[in-house]
């Protein structure tokens, strides 16, 4: 039944992934969480399943959580009519799986992947994406400021990175465009060891960019959630914040 079980310490919360060759039905799954014991169970997409199996091919353990992914999903089944998504750090196709699983077959969205490392890359284009995907080999930094614009961006790249990205990701989103930042729960330790509290290359600093609106999401890895205002919008927003 099982093709593989891999458990992951996460804080308070143990993980415990089954992979199965075949979607199971709800009943099944409540049977199987009943067996483990589980309190919650989450049935993944096939694709992010062959995912799982990429990270354990090649030891990676920087994918995406299943609660960022499932986001990532909510949040490209809204993507408008001729859209495009960006993705910034491909790992080994997680988050990827994730947004073509929200697409649902939709052929209208343009899917771009920026992997700075060839070998990852390679091993996420051979899984055999839509034509509308590209992964594109190379540094964020650099192609990023290229690429045009997105309704969709899932800035993924470690974290001193992803703050230098800040002001080039936020000038890609389009108007109602939406920005996923993924793995902020270092910057939200109680300690703050990963940070010094002035630290200005803190992508936390997206709350005060008032172009965009967002949100802190404080479950899973922890993440933030904004959307790019329209000119007008951002000139009319209070200003207002309290700590
Ligand atoms: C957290 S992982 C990405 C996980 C993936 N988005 C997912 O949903 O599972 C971060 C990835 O960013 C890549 N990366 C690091 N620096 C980069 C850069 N400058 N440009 C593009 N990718 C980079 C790493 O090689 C790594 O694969």
């Amino acid at each position: 039944m099982d093709r593989s079980n891999m458990r992951q310490a996460t804080g308070e919360e143990s993980v415990v992934t089954l992979s199965f060759e075949r979607e199971m039905s709800a009943g099944e799954v409540e049977r199987i969480k009943r067996r483990l014991g589980a309190r919650s169970a989450r049935q993944v997409p096939l694709a992010v399943g062959a995912a799982y199996d990429r990270a354990r091919q090649v030891g990676f353990t920087k994918s995406s959580r299943p609660e960022v992914g499932a986001l990532m999903a909510v949040l490209a089944a809204a993507v408008p009519a001729g859209g495009r998504v960006l993705e910034l750090g491909t790992g080994v196709g997680m988050g990827l799986a994730w947004v073509m699983h929200g697409l649902r077959g939709r052929a209208d969205v343009v899917v771009v992947s920026v992997e700075v490392d060839t070998e990852k890359s390679e091993l996420v284009s051979r899984a055999g994406w839509p034509d509308q995907v590209s992964l594109v080999v190379g540094d964020a930094r650099e192609v990023l400021p290229g690429m045009g614009t997105f309704d969709l961006i899932f800035l993924d790249i470690p974290g001193g990175l992803k703050a230098s990205l800040l002001e080039e990701t936020v000038t890609a989103l389009r108007p109602g465009g939406q920005l996923l930042i993924d793995d902020m729960n270092p910057y939200w330790s109680e300690d703050q060891t990963t940070r010094k509290s002035a630290d200005r290359r803190d992508p936390e600093r997206l709350l005060g960019d008032s172009r965009v609106i967002c949100t802190e999401l404080r479950y899973s890895s922890g993440m933030i959630l904004g959307t790019r205002l329209s000119r007008r919008d951002a000139c009319s927003r209070g200003e207002t914040q309290f700590a």
